[in-house]
């Protein structure tokens, strides 16, 4: 068998277009456009592109944004009272802390300090919980984006049994739960597997459906998928490449070539998932800015 393609950037494409669509007539309805505030702080070249690539996507679906830069110097309580501003700040409707901080900084205690009605990322104890009981709220985008691409190409994964390789707040646990759901989406049988997992294999080769998001460069080979297998590779992986101009290739977390000739269906790396995670937040901003998920 050889995999046919989930092809995210179609379907993110899509989606921003119905984001785009709906932003037009929120403002012809004499509302003021969306605004997402980005928090950026310190250097590092792979959140440049995230943030220039979510940037770009705000403009395209009419979404105002702002980046503000913090030096990597910034104290816990600078970079605090400044999301406390932001809070309180009616225009601002999204706030995005882009990850990962410098490590003189706690994730944990950022995301706490921002308002959970304001956390488009989803990443807030606020929003996880509510997403755990299953109550209305903002959800993670990547795990968002993957749901909705399992919607989008009637991939069912109701009795299933979906193994997600990886255990991050971000990722891996919350695709878990909303996989897990018995109301709606989902309704799959779930394992979460992670650094303490002994024998991967016997797990991964058990999955009708398996989510890979472990950071690691083709960690799972074709001979640990199942024939048939819907495979989902979160992965984004930079490998030095003198061949290339800037000096690396992008992989995902699975060994692309093999992975596909078991596999019934499979995201590619890039083109796969990321482009939905950008989608996902543009939806998210627009949720914010209308209320919908905690009216006032
Ligand atoms: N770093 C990597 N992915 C993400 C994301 O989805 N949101 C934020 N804020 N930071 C990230």
């Amino acid at each position: 068998m050889s995999a046919k393609i989930i092809d995210g950037k179609k379907v993110a494409k899509l989606t921003r277009e119905e984001v785009r669509q709906d932003v037009e007539d929120w403002v012809k309805d004499g509302n003021r456009a969306p605004f997402l505030q980005v928090v950026l702080v310190g250097t590092n070249p792979a959140s440049d592109v995230y943030v220039g690539a979510k940037t770009r996507a705000c403009k395209e679906v009419g979404i105002q944004t702002d980046t503000k830069r913090l030096p990597d110097t910034i104290s816990a309580k600078e970079l605090k009272s400044t999301i406390h501003k932001l809070n309180n700040d009616d225009s601002v409707d999204g706030i995005l802390v882009q990850l990962p901080l410098p490590n003189h900084l706690s994730a944990h205690d950022v995301i706490e300090a921002i308002d959970y009605r304001k956390d488009v990322d989803g990443f807030h104890p606020m929003n996880v919980g509510r997403l755990t009981v299953g109550e209305p709220s903002f959800r993670s985008c990547t795990p968002a984006g993957i749901m909705e691409l399992f919607k989008h190409y009637s991939i069912p994964s109701k009795s299933k049994h979906a193994v997600i390789v990886g255990a991050s707040n971000i990722v891996g646990r919350p695709i878990s739960i909303l996989l897990n759901k018995e109301e709606g989406e989902g309704k799959a049988t779930t394992t979460v597997c992670h650094k303490y997992t002994k024998d991967l294999t016997r797990h991964t080769i058990s999955a009708d459906i398996l989510v890979v998001a472990a950071g690691q460069p083709n960690l799972i080979k074709g001979e640990m998928v199942k024939e048939g297998c819907v495979v989902v590779d979160v992965g984004i992986n930079r490998v030095a490449d003198e061949t290339k101009e800037k000096g690396y290739t992008l992989v995902g977390d699975c060994h692309f070539e093999s992975v596909k000739e078991k596999a019934s269906w499979i995201t590619p790396v890039p083109g796969g998932v990321g482009p939905m995670t950008v989608a996902m937040l543009m939806k998210n901003t627009l949720l914010a800015a209308k209320k919908s998920i905690y009216p006032e």
